[in-house]
């Protein structure tokens, strides 16, 4: 597994304008039960700071731009999204961070799951020593 894992979208816009579309099973690689949107993040604030067991979750900066670190315990990679025609797929057991989020930065995330604290995985530590038992 990669740890950048991005996908590209197609632009279905015309001269009207852009559009995109997403599809669970299609250019989603799971199905969608749960989106959410992170917004009007402060520059100097960093987020995630945590992997998940079992959810997976698709990124799209719609607007502004923003920085994700990936860490699978091994090692880092970072990357900045600023195009709405690109995600990145947040896999399973994949300790994330998120930072340098511009004033318009607009996230939208998909996730294959409903929302539950308990796949939560928040401790650096243990998420080392999930890692070490795979
Ligand atoms: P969290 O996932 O920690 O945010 P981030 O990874 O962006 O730093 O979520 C922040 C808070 O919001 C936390 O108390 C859990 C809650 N939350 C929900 O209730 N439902 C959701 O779908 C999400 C993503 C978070």
């Amino acid at each position: 597994m990669s740890l950048i894992s991005l996908l590209t979208f197609n632009e279905l816009g015309d001269e009207r304008g852009g559009l995109i579309s997403l599809e669970q099973n299609k250019n989603i690689p799971f199905e969608i039960k749960r989106v959410y949107y992170i917004f009007g993040t402060q520059q100097d604030v960093a987020r995630g700071f945590h992997a998940h067991k079992e959810l997976q979750q698709v990124a799209i900066c719609l607007k502004g731009s923003c920085c994700f670190l990936m860490d699978d315990g091994r090692n880092k990679a970072e990357v900045i999204l600023d195009k709405s025609n690109m995600g990145i797929l947040i896999d399973v057991m994949q300790w994330h961070e998120m930072y340098d989020f511009s004033d318009d930065c607009l996230l939208l995330v998909l996730a294959s799951d409903y929302y539950d604290e308990a796949d939560y995985i928040r401790n650096y530590n243990d998420f080392l020593g999930c890692i070490k038992n795979v």
